[in-house]
């Protein structure tokens, strides 16, 4: 139990760092939360009209989620505690104390998660995120396949133990999308680039 609790508090604070906020505060870019969606991703830098700072963002938001499951790895050897690390990861991302707990959507800290448990489970569901997201030109919707799309590639890559914090991670990431879900229910959700 006190191994868990470490993996919790440790993903936690490494999944809560903002690099959203912290890149385009650095980079002079406005604030974040009064463009487009008000939401702390990359989707949402990408709106200032910087594309490296919005390539920066979804890359470090990854690398924390990737960092916070291989580090729980490379420390106890342990698949629970690296899901347990991931899912605090997310968590962080999504909840951080340092925003008032009114954080992201958690698409990047999900996708770089996932390739950490999984890295075939992982790029499948990158590849699912690009596709949708490029064919629809709507960054949600290819969030939301891309999520959904986990559970499938658990299954065909066999990775049972991974199901329960998968499915987690994914119903999470639609809730954190509800907003985005009733814009594409009404049809009035941007395309990429749109402001
Ligand atoms: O990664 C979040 C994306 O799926 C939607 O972002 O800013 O359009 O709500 P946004």
């Amino acid at each position: 139990l006190l191994i868990a609790g470490t993996w919790v508090v440790l993903g936690y604070l490494m999944g809560s760092v903002p690099f959203g906020i912290l890149i385009t505060r650095t980079m002079g870019l406005g604030d974040l939360r009064s463009i487009g969606s008000g939401n702390i991703g990359a989707t949402n830098v990408l709106r200032t009209g910087n594309k490296a700072a919005a390539a920066a963002t979804l890359l470090l938001d990854g690398v924390k989620g990737a960092l916070a499951v291989l580090l729980a790895g490379w420390v106890t050897g342990d698949s629970g505690a690296m899901q347990i690390a991931g899912l605090a990861a997310f968590i962080g991302h999504c909840y951080p104390v340092w925003l008032r707990f009114r954080g992201g959507k958690g698409v990047a800290t999900f996708l770089g998660v996932v390739l950490a448990l999984s890295w075939p489970v992982g790029l499948a569901c990158c590849a699912m995120w690009l596709l949708a997201a490029l064919v629809t030109r709507i960054s949600s919707v290819g969030a939301l396949v891309g999520a959904a799309s986990s559970t499938v590639w658990m299954f065909a890559f066999a990775r049972w133990d991974l199901l329960l914090t998968g499915t987690l991670l994914t119903v999470l990431v639609f809730w954190r999308h509800r907003e985005n879900l009733k814009r594409l229910k009404a049809g009035t959700e941007p395309r990429i680039g749109q402001k």
